[in-house]
């Protein structure tokens, strides 16, 4: 049968994504062998991820049967319907949060009973109310089924983040481009992290690179304590976090004399408003990655929008390259632009 083998230390983010795909096959019991483990898989794909992935062929134990989402809803939805829940649930941790389209709702409840039968990891379903919405990117949610709560515990690159998926924004989608990150990150950097939200770039940056200092800046107060709480328990010694609004908090860090070798910005809908504050904590040499929305059409306006504010504050783009780091909507893609200041 078919298995997909990865590093140990990878196999949290493998299993996440397997299972928010509908890709792992239930029928069989993973296998750990030498420093790898091997994911039962119903088929190959190519993942988005950031580290090694190998299709082979495995002898893998059976398990007792759960069966697939996409079996389990068969009797409840048409085949596009269950095509487009599949591609649009997360799991986080023990929470499966899901989307469901209006005409839908009379079935939420049928569909939140199958992910718990399929995913007996899964022990609260709720389902999103809207989009993130104002400042704090919060998102209102509705529980469907299972347990009533709304924090869990997700393992990402190597650490393990309390998250409260209702009160902190915290996305699983965003992990493979924080590891991206931390793969350019060089010895000794110092890492400003804008809008840190529950701890997930500082931390895995912490955990991931030779960095000597990274500072987080989250206005959200039950964001900023979860972080400092993740920090802690991940014995991250050289993250700092601030509790703070980043128009005030980075000035500051700026009149004392601060700089940054590395800058993250994953605020698409308004970092433009921050890129001045940038600016002035950086040095030539300093990577800004800087995150917006774009439509397809118009993805050169990024790299314009970090040129025009950095030669605005005397410096200027040295480089830049433009990474798609995630499907926003249908053409729209959220792109971070790694800017180098010259
Ligand atoms: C899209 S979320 C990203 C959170 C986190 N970095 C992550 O990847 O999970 C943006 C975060 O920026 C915070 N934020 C918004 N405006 C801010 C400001 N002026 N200063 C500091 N943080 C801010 C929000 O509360 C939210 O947690």
């Amino acid at each position: 049968m078919l298995g997909m083998k990865v590093a140990q230390e990878r196999a949290q983010e493998a299993k996440q994504y397997l299972i928010a795909h509908d890709l792992l096959d239930k029928r069989y019991h993973l296998a750990r062998e030498k420093g790898s483990v091997i994911f039962p898989v119903v088929r190959e794909f190519t993942g988005p991820f950031e580290f090694d992935v190998e299709f082979v062929e495995a002898d893998l134990a059976e398990q007792e049967r759960h069966g697939s989402l996409r079996d389990a809803l068969a009797p409840t939805l048409s085949e596009m319907e269950r095509e487009r829940l599949i591609s649009s649930y997360d799991i986080v941790g023990s929470i499966a949060i899901i989307e469901v389209e209006d005409e839908l709702l009379p079935k939420a409840q049928l569909i939140a009973q199958a992910l718990m039968r399929v995913n007996p990891g899964v022990k609260t379903v709720l389902r999103k109310v809207g989009g993130h919405e104002g400042e704090r990117r919060t998102q209102r949610m509705e529980l469907l089924a299972g347990e009533d709560t709304r924090i869990a515990t997700v393992v990402e690159s190597g650490v393990r983040l309390r998250v409260h998926v209702e009160e902190a924004y915290y996305s699983v989608r965003m992990s493979t481009e924080r590891l991206r990150i931390a793969k350019m990150a060089r010895t000794g950097e110092r890492i400003l992290c804008m809008f840190s939200g529950v701890g997930p770039y500082p931390i895995v940056l912490s955990k991931n690179t030779q960095a000597s200092e990274i500072v987080g800046i989250e206005i959200n107060p039950i964001a900023h304590e979860l972080a400092v709480e993740n920090v802690a328990a991940n014995r991250c010694t050289n993250v700092h976090v601030l509790l703070g609004d980043a128009h005030e908090v980075v000035p500051r860090l700026a009149s004392e004399g601060r700089v940054f070798d590395r800058i993250t910005m994953p605020l698409p809908h308004t970092a433009h408003e921050f890129l001045e504050e940038a600016a002035g904590v950086s040095c030539p040499g300093t990577v800004i990655h800087y995150y917006s929305f774009r439509h397809e059409r118009e993805f050169e306006l990024a790299p314009s929008v970090l040129r025009a504010a950095l030669e605005h504050a005397g410096k200027k783009l040295d480089s830049y390259a433009l990474v798609r780091a995630g499907q926003h909507a249908p053409r729209i893609w959220r792109v971070c632009v790694d800017g180098v200041v010259g």
